[in-house]
Order: C-alpha cells, then structure tokens, then sequence
C-alpha cells in the first residue's frame, strides 16, 4: 500500500511559506460561531509552525455559497476568533484570488498568520480549476492538507493544488483521524452498528450501499430517513427530502437482504410547523402536509438504544434531529448518551464523525466518551467505505 506523505516535524520551514488547508467550517449564526470544536483542533498545530517561524496561509471553506459571496458565509468570526487566540499578528484576506495575488502576499513576516476568506466563494474552488488550482499554489512554498474531513472532495484547495507546488504533506490532525479510523477497521469486533442521519442527504444516501456490506445493522435517522418514509408512502409533509431516491432505496434494501444487514427506519418522530416550533410527537401514519419531521420519537429512541446495548461497534454520522433548537436535540442526545454508556461500561468500540454530530453532542449536559470523535462526516463514511479519497491520494 503507498503510504501518504506526512508532515515530517525536524523539517525546516522557518521563513517558509505554508498554505495549511483546515477545515474551519462550522456553525455559525449571526456571526456568532456556535460550536468550535473544529478549530480547536486546528490550533496545536497552527502554534507549532508559529513557534517555528513558518509564514502561515490558511484556506478553509465555510458552508456551500457556490461562488456567491454570502455574507452569512464570511470567515470573519473566525479571523476574529484566530486573532483573540493565536499570539501573533493575524491577517484577513478579502480580495481576489488572481494573478496580482502572490504580491499581495508579501508583507507576511515569520511566525505569522493570513486567513483567506471563504474559499468557496471562488466557483474555481468546487470545480477544481487548473488555472485557479496554480494561483493558489503559487501563494506558498509547502502545501500542508489538516482537513481530513474536506478530503472526500476533489476541489482546488484539496485536490489540483498539489499538481503545482513540490511539497505537498498530510498535517498531524488528519494523520490522528485516519490512525483512529484504520485502527477501528482492523479491530472491529461484531456485531457492527452504522448510524447515518444528518442533513447532507445527497452526500451520504449513496454511501449507504456499500456500507451495507461492512456492518450488520444500519440505522437511519435525521433528514435521510424522510427518503425512506417517502420510498414506504408515508407522508413527510414539508420536510427535507432529496429527489428521485425511490429506485436508490429499492437497491439499498435488495442489498441489505443480501448482504445479512439489518435496516432500521423510525417508526415515530417529532414534527413541528416551523424550525423554530415546539415538537409534537406523531406516529408515521398521522404526518399532516403543514408538518416538519424533525427529530425521532421516544419508539424510535427506545429502539436504537437496544440495537447500541447489542453491539459491540458502533460508528456515528449525522445528528438524528434538528438539534439547533432544543425542542428536537433528545433523539441525538439519547443515541449519544447511550454510546458514551456502553463505551465506558462495556468497551463498545465507538467511533463519532462530522461537524454537526460534534455540534449536537456537546450539547449535553453529562460529559459523555468515546472511543474516537472524528471532525469528519461525508469523508469519514467515504473512507470506511474502503474508497479513496481524491484529497489522500494525491498525498502518497
Ligand atoms: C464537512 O462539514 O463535512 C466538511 O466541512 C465538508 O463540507 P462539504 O460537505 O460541504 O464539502
């Protein structure tokens, strides 16, 4: 197997300048940033070529804009939050990213930082442009991916980057997330628990088949479930679905069978007319055209606790409900409470991924365990998957 080329630490990078990749997406409203686990992750690493004099470009995408400069999408909160925490001086960089560019550069001196704004407010970005790809390499001497979790995609600042600078390195935080994921795939022990939710159906609905031939019981909870609702003719009102998944689904079940894996869907839930609302619990069958499915009920919370108590893996993506709003946190606290539970009391192997996963679970009130907690959701399955990721493998 080729190994990826990892950041070696006796490198000489002082007065070298380094394009650090992150991922510094997370949950902001209204400027206010919710949840920092990300970039708390992101800082031991960030000081380290501080302390070693590099000069230090961090790109990382917020949100999906497609190009569109969205103000709601700005990294600005978190150039703030850098500037507060890191003990040096810290730069915003709002402007082009174009041939002008590089010289804008210039005035960095060692040991200090340049955020660059949303690089996904630049279309190049997603679509993984040549040209764009060379301009950005151009900024840096050493390319450096600490973003595991964005490594599932094959965009500019992850992917093509690496085609135009000599030294392209994985960070110490994306080698810690896959030492732990590996380390779970050698040691797995049966029976295997996957538990899919979240919002980003479109990223995960597809993964879904072939992670049915790696565990025994797959459970769907979150948005994702809605398409399963819809495939059995329930009505999910005015909830989020993604289109034409009924054929999908119909092979995600004919593989199930195939393959010995057990699906579970929710048989009850918690609706509401709005986002902001207060929960009403409602069994499948009695779902109104005016109701939002946003969190699973107490059956269905009951359920999964067994299926957890059963098993000896469990791997996690994906909070099970609109979490933002407390009225629709208990199914994904539940579920995370229960992990937690068996991981201390009986060595259940528990490996949780992704942003909003991290989000949700630090909303409990008990300080919960886990075996691993990954910042990584879409990458995170991808790569238990057995796939290879564009952002890895252009790292060996
Ligand atoms: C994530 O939150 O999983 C990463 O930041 C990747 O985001 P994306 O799914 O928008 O590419």
């Amino acid at each position: 197997m080729v190994k990826i080329n990892f950041f070696p630490n006796n490198l000489e990078i002082q007065s070298q300048k380094i394009i650090l990749r992150l991922d510094l997406n997370v949950p902001i409203k209204d400027k206010i940033i919710l949840d920092d686990t990300r970039i708390v992750l992101c800082l031991p690493f960030i000081k380290k070529l501080i302390e070693k004099k590099a000069k230090i470009i961090i790109i990382s995408h917020l949100g999906r804009p497609r190009g569109i400069k969205d103000p709601n999408l700005s990294l600005m909160p978190i150039y703030k939050y850098l500037k507060k925490t890191l003990q040096t001086n810290v730069y915003f960089f709002m402007g082009n990213i174009d041939h002008e560019v590089k010289n804008k550069f210039s005035y960095l001196k060692e040991g200090e930082v340049i955020l660059i704004e949303n690089i996904r407010y630049f279309e190049e970005e997603t679509d993984n442009d040549e040209k764009f790809s060379k301009i950005l390499a151009s900024l840096g001497d050493i390319y450096i991916n600490d973003a595991f979790s964005c490594s599932h995609r094959k965009q500019s600042s992850i992917h093509k980057i690496t085609k135009f600078i000599d030294k392209s390195f994985a960070g110490p935080l994306l080698k810690k997330e896959i030492d732990a994921i590996n380390l779970v795939i050698k040691n797995k022990k049966e029976p295997v628990t996957c538990i899919i939710g979240g919002s980003k159906i479109s990223t995960k609905i597809n993964v879904i088949s072939n992670l049915i031939k790696k565990v025994n019981n797959l459970v769907i909870v979150g948005a994702m479930a809605n398409n399963f609702f819809l495939y059995k003719n329930f009505n999910v009102g005015k909830s989020l679905v993604e289109d034409n998944t009924k054929e999908l689904i119909e092979k995600i079940y004919e593989e199930a069978k195939k393959n010995n894996c057990e699906i579970t869907i929710p048989e009850d839930c918690v609706v509401s007319t709005t986002f902001e609302g207060e929960g009403k619990d409602k069994n499948l069958d009695q779902i109104e055209n005016s109701d939002i499915i946003l969190d699973i009920g107490v059956n269905t919370i009951k359920k999964i606790k067994y299926i957890i108590d059963i098993s000896n893996t469990v791997l996690w993506n994906g909070p099970a409900g609109y979490f933002e709003n407390k009225n629709f946190l208990k199914g994904t606290i539940s579920i995370a409470e229960n992990i937690s539970k068996n991981t201390i009391d009986k060595s259940l192997v528990s490996v949780l991924g992704g942003g909003d996963t991290l989000a949700a679970i630090n909303k409990s009130k008990n300080k919960l365990s886990f075996s691993h907690l990954s910042t990584a959701g879409g990458a995170f399955l991808e790569y238990l998957e057995g796939k290879d990721l564009p952002g890895l493998s252009v790292l060996k």
